[in-house]
């Protein structure tokens, strides 16, 4: 039987990325009907008319899109206004960020649908739709770091970019998988002094051995960790334990001790955050300043670049996608390595052991 798959057009606040650009869903075409909710596109550049060209049929409301397809392909996890709209029928294919999100975990089990965290899928020991869009956040923790900085966002009044070759300001990275290295590797360019913390020290001497003497390179919890965090003028917080809630690794008395008008940019907050005591904030309410210092923790900073992220993301998910049109596709999910630990929530179960110890849950098992 054809399969059903709907874009709805996202509802989180100042969220304009869509799943999937008219380009990638023309190969869909025959193997299953394409719904889009009106509007879905239009963040990210691309028209209904775009869509319909592509073979889409465009569906005038979020009602009318979850009560048509089965397919549910997503970017963000369902907000409060989408939960009703959710049924037992539904695969929701999308960054679910579960380990943090305990009410979003109840409702998803209750409705026995079908939860995919796209963020999870793995290809050898990486997380290909996490790493394009880490690499985004990664870039945008400096940029907003630097718009955080200006006298008028309440910062420190410093440009973070070096004007005559010196470097005036300090940018301290924690955590350097891929939004950390991305983060460093803006910093450099601008001419920051950069310091990179990491509990992985192999990653720390690929860090040294790339960068020379444009990088200091620090274990996590040292002493000098500590000194480079409280000293730094941007602070960007970037670990990651996969799947569950991260370490913190900021604390309030780091905060405490920073200088005023400095910044912190926790890009950890999808997963709950790493600087303690956060809240999560919104692109259009982007930080709280705590001790004169500026806590920025902004959960889809690359939804503040639509266009750029949704081709991105549609790019690396196209692929996954098929897996869903098969037949077969439950077992496909099931018994594939790469894909197994995306399948978090099935029919009231769940399935993930990361999210069930990080919410004290029950884990359960397929049988
Ligand atoms: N806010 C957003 O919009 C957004 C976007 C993309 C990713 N993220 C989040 O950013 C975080 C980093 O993602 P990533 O793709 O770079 O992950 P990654 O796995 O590539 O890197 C995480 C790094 O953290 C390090 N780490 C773990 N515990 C640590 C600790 N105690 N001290 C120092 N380092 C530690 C790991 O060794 C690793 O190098 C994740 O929480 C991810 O969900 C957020």
């Amino acid at each position: 039987m054809i399969k059903k798959l709907g874009i709805p057009k996202e509802v989180k606040q100042d969220e304009g990325r869509v799943a999937l650009i008219p380009e990638h869903i023309t190969q869909f075409t025959g193997l299953a009907d394409i719904f889009v909710e009106t509007q879905a596109g239009v963040g990210s550049g691309f028209t209904d008319e775009d869509y319909k060209q592509a073979g889409a049929k465009i569906v005038s409301s979020a009602e009318e899109l979850y009560g048509t397809a089965q397919i549910i392909c997503k970017v963000k996890e369902p907000q409060s206004e989408e939960f009703e709209l959710l049924n037992s029928d539904h695969v929701l294919f999308g960054y679910l960020h579960l380990a943090s999100n305990l009410s979003l975990t109840k409702i998803l089990l209750e409705k026995k649908l079908t939860g995919i965290a796209t963020e999870m899928i793995m290809s050898g020991k990486e997380y290909p739709l996490l790493i394009p869009m880490s690499k985004i956040a990664g870039n945008l923790a400096i940029q907003k770091g630097m718009q955080f900085l200006e006298y008028s966002s309440k910062g420190k009044g410093l440009l973070l970019s070096s004007l005559s070759g010196e470097k005036n300001s300090k940018v301290t990275v924690i955590g350097c998988g891929e939004v950390g290295r991305s983060s460093i590797h803006k910093s450099i360019q601008i001419g920051a002094s950069v310091t990179a913390i990491d509990i992985n020290e192999d990653i720390l001497n690929e860090l040294k051995n790339q960068y020379g003497e444009n990088i200091t390179t620090l274990v996590s919890g040292s002493e000098s960790a500590t000194n480079a965090i409280r000293s730094a003028d941007l602070v960007v917080g970037a670990v990651l334990l996969p799947g569950r809630k991260p370490p913190i690794v900021i604390t309030e008395e780091d905060i405490s001790s920073m200088e005023k008008g400095s910044v912190i940019v926790d890009v950890a907050i999808d997963q709950g955050g790493c600087v303690e005591g956060v809240k999560p904030n919104t692109h259009s309410e982007p930080f709280e300043i705590r001790s004169g210092v500026i806590v920025s923790a902004i959960a889809n900073l690359p939804g503040a670049v639509p266009k750029t992220s949704s081709i991105e993301l549609s790019t690396n998910l196209q692929k996954y996608v098929d897996y869903l049109l098969v037949e077969n596709w439950f077992d496909e999910y099931k018994n594939n390595e790469s894909l197994r630990p995306s399948l978090q929530i099935h029919n009231g179960l769940l399935l993930s052991e990361e999210v069930a110890d990080s919410l004290s849950l029950t884990l359960s098992k397929l049988v």
